[in-house]
């Protein structure tokens, strides 16, 4: 058998995480520039399945990975939608440019490329459909009530309209536009915020569902804008969708000190991106102030940038 490479970009949330836990709208979009990348080989001789992620020192096999385990279950799942009850004889490397636990989907990355690389090599590439649900259930384990945004931008690698539960909406992007994501360096796990924030809601439902509402409307407006290639007013759409992520508790400083910086530096619009308290935010950038944009986040503390075209 050939040895078979898969690869998945990462991802940034443009508008509307939280809400989307709550059957609101939220855009998201693949973020090319980081990539996860898995490649299969046959190993003859060798007891089932090695998995190798060098970047993270992990070097075992499937048969002594925990069944919780990402990286297992996302095997385990492959190999059962297959019908296959003999783990192969073969080696599975992963690799990563995706920053981990930071917003930018690493996991569902390093899901979507597992099950691609392991069903090629097994001769029976998975339709995205099923790469889908089976990302969406590896996604289960790293917090118990993931909308599936992140495995779906990662699985169709396009802009996405994501609604819980409903079909898969792709958004055609006829004027590309950039962004800067500016990550504060901070790790909180999404777990976290997402935990707090359903403990707010149920604490004062009516105020949590009139956030969840406004966020909604705002990606819903932003589908909009981008469909009609009117860019510059996703800027404000941007600043008022951090305004209420701030109100429902998923800020902080260090992303409030990010995003001022951005907007001073001439943005169009910035925000807080995915689970928040740390992680990444994004900027609305022209190409007059994209670089000026970038020194700003990086003089107010940002750990690393990405200059991202959404195409
Ligand atoms: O932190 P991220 O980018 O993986 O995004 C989490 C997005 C949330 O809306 C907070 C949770 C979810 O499952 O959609």
């Amino acid at each position: 058998m050939p040895a078979i490479t898969a690869s998945a970009p990462g991802k940034i949330i443009l508008f509307g995480e939280h809400a989307v836990v709550y059957g609101q709208p939220a855009i998201a979009v693949p973020v090319h520039q980081v990539q996860a990348r898995v490649v299969v080989k046959a190993q003859p001789g060798s007891a089932g399945i090695n998995v190798l992620a060098p970047d993270i020192s992990l070097s075992s096999t499937l048969a002594k990975l925990p069944l919780e385990d990402a990286v297992a279950k996302a095997i385990h799942l492959t190999l059962d939608s297959l019908g296959i009850k003999e783990p192969p004889a073969c080696s599975l490397i992963i690799s990563s440019t995706i920053p981990l636990a930071a917003g930018l989907g690493s996991g569902a990355a390093v899901s979507v490329a597992i099950i691609r690389a392991l069903s090629g090599f097994m001769g029976h590439s998975l339709p995205d459909d099923t790469v889908n649900e089976i990302a969406f259930e590896v996604e289960k384990l790293h917090h118990g009530t993931p909308s599936g945004i992140d495995n779906t931008v990662i699985t169709y690698g396009k802009p996405v309209y994501f609604i819980k539960g409903e079909e898969i909406k792709t958004i055609e992007i006829s004027q590309p536009f950039t962004l800067v994501i500016g990550d504060t360096g901070i790790v909180t796990p999404t777990s976290e915020t997402v935990g707090d924030v359903r403990r707010s809601y149920e604490a004062e439902p009516a105020l949590f569902e009139n956030y969840f509402k406004m966020c909604g409307m705002i990606a819903t407006n932003a589908a909009i804008s981008i469909q009609n290639s009117r860019i510059p007013s996703l800027g404000p759409l941007m600043n008022d969708n951090h305004d209420i992520l701030s109100k429902m508790g998923v800020s902080n400083p260090e992303l409030d000190r990010l995003v001022e910086a951005a907007q001073s530096a001439g943005a169009l619009g910035a925000k807080l991106s995915g689970g928040g308290r740390g992680g990444n935010m994004i900027a609305l950038v022209d190409s007059q102030s994209a670089s000026a944009v970038e020194s700003a986040l990086i003089q107010a503390g940002a750990s690393r940038t990405i200059i991202s075209t959404v195409q």
